[in-house]
């Protein structure tokens, strides 16, 4: 598959066996691997030379300018200068490190991306967004900076946890339910051999976020009209990341978000309840929360949700799904969100047979 970019056009290539790790050229190579995924495929990286390779932590905490920069120093030690190539694996928080790295030293280097989670490899990897955390600030610092080239191998997720899986499956299932009914019915009869993780069933859905993400970009890139409305789900999902201190993670979030969301949609007569109630039944098979977590109180998630840098004025702004579209409201109000997020609730008790 080909992005277009108006940085660079760059290719997206599936590759079916991790062989293909060692197949990389060495010379003029900086390597930066999310040091859990080294540990688990060290075989793979043997042919490294000695002092070509970085290993991350992938913490939130690491996700800082300070390790951008240690990077960028080290890399200064190779006398390759603006024809050094760096070779990043691991998920979103390699991709949004190492993306700003190769975008700042020397004014932009040539970077080959592999992601190794699910969501980093059916969304993020894509786009060309790079984010730093900056003190209490998520995803504050950043720039738009997309790699030269990105392998997507889905058996890297074999190893990943349960809770990073799933909330991978956050997104696919989202970007697939916005592309409409086809893309439901899909993901209906898809989900159960995601939730088993068939290589073949992956493979395609992976692809197909892809494909319907890859529609908004090419048309918006740097995220001034049309992409916003990606931010479908987010603006409940970010909240719900805060409120819960991180504990329930990205894609999870925006599952969650999903559902309150779409409840607004019908609310608001913008969208049918049965599809609504389908795609719910599709998202509450990824969702896997503490209890503990449904006890937040809304007021913390309006304020959230106000304090989200997307907020651009008082009301509060949403993208909500429509019978044909996604239309972006900015009246959303207190008493909304109060609906949506107990509705969220009841549902989650209900069928998990909690009281
Ligand atoms: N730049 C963007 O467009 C964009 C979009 C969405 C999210 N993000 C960022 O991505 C980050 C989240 O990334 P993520 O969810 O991809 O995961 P992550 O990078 O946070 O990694 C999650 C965990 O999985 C481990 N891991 C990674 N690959 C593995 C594998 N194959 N097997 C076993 N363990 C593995 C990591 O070591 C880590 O412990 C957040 O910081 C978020 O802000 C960026
Ligand atoms: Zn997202």
């Amino acid at each position: 598959m080909m992005i277009h970019s108006k940085l660079k056009d760059y290719e997206v290539v599936i590759e079916d066996k991790l062989e293909f790790l060692s197949g990389f050229e060495t010379e003029n190579v900086q390597f930066v691997i999310d040091k859990n995924v080294y540990c688990l495929y060290e075989q793979y990286f043997k042919n490294i030379p000695d002092g070509r390779l970085i290993l991350l932590e992938a913490t939130e905490g690491n996700k800082v300018i300070e390790t951008a920069l240690g990077i960028c120093e080290d890399m200064t030690e190779i006398s390759a200068k603006r024809n050094i190539h760096l070779i990043s694996i691991g998920g979103g928080i390699v991709q949004d490190i190492t993306g700003f790295v190769a975008n700042i030293l020397y004014r932009g280097i040539r970077w080959t991306f592999i992601p190794t989670t699910l969501l980093a490899a059916c969304d993020s990897c894509i786009g060309g967004k790079t984010s730093l955390n900056y003190h209490k600030f998520k995803n504050l610092l950043g720039t738009f900076y997309p790699p030269d080239k990105i392998h997507i191998c889905t058996k890297f997720f074999n190893t990943l946890s349960e809770r990073d899986y799933k909330s991978g499956l956050g997104e696919v299932v989202k970007f697939n339910i916005m592309a409409g009914a086809d893309g439901l019915d899909n993901i209906e009869k898809g989900i159960e051999s995601l939730l088993r993780k068939e290589d073949t069933a992956v493979q395609h859905f992976v692809c197909s976020s892809l494909s319907y993400k890859k529609t908004f970009i090419e048309i918006d890139e740097f995220d001034r009209g049309e992409r916003i409305k990606l931010n479908f789900a987010h603006t409940f999902g970010h909240a719900v990341e805060v409120v819960s201190n991180y504990e329930i993670p990205h894609g999870t979030a925006v599952a969650i978000g999903m559902i309150m969301a779409d409840r607004l949609s019908v609310k608001r007569g913008l969208l049918n309840e049965d599809a609504v109630k389908r795609s719910e039944e599709v998202l509450m098979k990824i969702i896997d929360i503490d209890s503990e977590l449904l006890n937040v109180d809304i007021s913390d998630i309006i304020k959230a949700i106000r304090k989200d840098k997307k907020q651009t004025n008082d009301a509060m702004t949403a993208v909500l799904r429509t019978e044909s579209d996604l239309e972006i409201i900015k009246d959303m109000t207190d008493e909304e969100v109060s609906y949506a997020v107990r509705y969220f609730k009841e549902l989650y008790k209900t069928k998990n047979n909690m009281s």
